[in-house]
């Protein structure tokens, strides 16, 4: 297994102010990388200054849209490796208004890789796409080879955004990785709404001592990951020539039942209660059932495995929350 170190390197984040983007670009900076942050802090969503404060000082941060063609060209310039995890990512918002999803994730994404194929075609490129790309599992754990059915216009657009990835890598020969990531929780994601990051969301009505609501028969189970593991999966597979060209989920091997989840917040956070509530008819329409990552491609290609059990990751998430709860609530 070929490994490259990030120390020196220069690297992009789009999305850089946000939930995953954020804890990247921390975790990034302690490996000695160079990092430019590219985010329009797009109201509603997860991107944040605070998010940045422990690295402030050692980055530099430019507030351009993806979509701004000139601006994306003159970033891309130079940059030896470019995450990109700037995506409208509210999927309430994604069904009742689809065109910034597609503007955002499918044209987005597009006019990256056109600054890429013409300004830097020699770039390593690290995509960070979503177990919904998979919709209902067929069967479980779910492996990149099976079927994609998404269920909502978010998933849709992430899918898209990575078929057109797969052209570039084999058309114009970019180098490109692209992760499909399970639910992802933990500090600095965005705690207004629950638009997305259930998680989080579920954490902040406990911390209020609120009551948690567990669509269903709260049986329904999912691999958790917690943020440092998600960043850790994202880096190992950048530095790992092996993972380029490739599909890669990251997910955690232990799925449990959203009935534990909460149970496990509420006697961590010592407040809260949680009681069975019915679908949304939203939620329902979107809801793709049991999910479980299949993880033996990303342990065979690059030697990752996460290492955070869900209790620890929860009460980090808590202890953080309970500190900085200004800047988020
Ligand atoms: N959080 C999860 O559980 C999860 C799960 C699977 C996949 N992902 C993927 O990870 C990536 C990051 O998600 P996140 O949870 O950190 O979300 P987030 O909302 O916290 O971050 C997205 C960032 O993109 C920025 N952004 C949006 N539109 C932009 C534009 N037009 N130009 C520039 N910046 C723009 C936002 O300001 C925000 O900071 C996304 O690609 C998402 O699909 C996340």
């Amino acid at each position: 297994m070929k490994r490259m170190s990030l120390r020196g390197r220069s690297v992009l984040i789009t999305g850089g102010a946000g939930f995953i983007g954020s804890n990247l670009a921390i975790a990034l900076v302690r490996k000695g990388a160079k990092v430019t942050v590219l985010d329009n802090l797009t109201p509603h969503q997860g991107g944040s200054l605070f998010n940045l404060k422990p690295v402030e000082d050692k980055i530099e941060i430019d507030f351009s849209d993806i979509r701004d063609e000139a601006s994306i060209k003159r970033l891309v310039r130079g940059k030896d490796y470019i995450f990109h995890l700037a995506r409208q990512t509210d999927h309430i918002l994604s069904i009742t208004n689809p065109f910034t999803d597609i503007d955002v994730n499918v044209r987005g994404t597009a006019i990256l890789l056109e600054a890429i194929r013409y300004v830097n075609p020699e770039t390593r490129f690290i995509y960070t796409g979503t177990r919904g790309q998979y919709g209902k599992a067929v069967k479980l754990p779910v492996g990149e080879d099976a079927p994609t059915n998404p269920r909502g216009i978010y998933e849709i657009t992430n899918l898209t955004a990575e078929k057109i990835i797969g052209i570039y890598n084999d058309v114009h020969g970019i180098k490109s990785i692209c992760l499909r990531l399970t639910n992802v929780y933990g500090p600095r994601s965005q705690m207004k709404h629950d638009h997305y990051g259930v998680v989080n969301w579920f954490i902040r009505l406990a911390i209020e001592d609120k009551v948690i609501p567990v669509f269903g028969d709260g049986m329904l189970k999912r691999d958790f990951l917690y943020v440092d593991d998600a960043v850790g999966a994202i880096i190992a597979c950048a530095a790992c020539d092996n993972c380029y060209g490739e599909i890669i989920n990251v997910g955690d091997p232990k799925p449990e039942t959203f009935r534990k989840l909460v149970e496990t917040i509420v006697s961590i956070a010592k407040s809260g209660s949680w009681e069975l509530a019915p679908f949304t008819s939203e939620r329902k329409a979107m809801e793709p059932g049991n999910f479980a990552s299949d993880i033996s491609k990303i342990r065979r290609l690059s030697g990752w495995n996460p290492k955070t059990p869900l209790r620890h990751g929860l009460s980090k998430t808590i202890d953080y929350y309970r500190k900085f709860r200004k800047h988020y609530w």
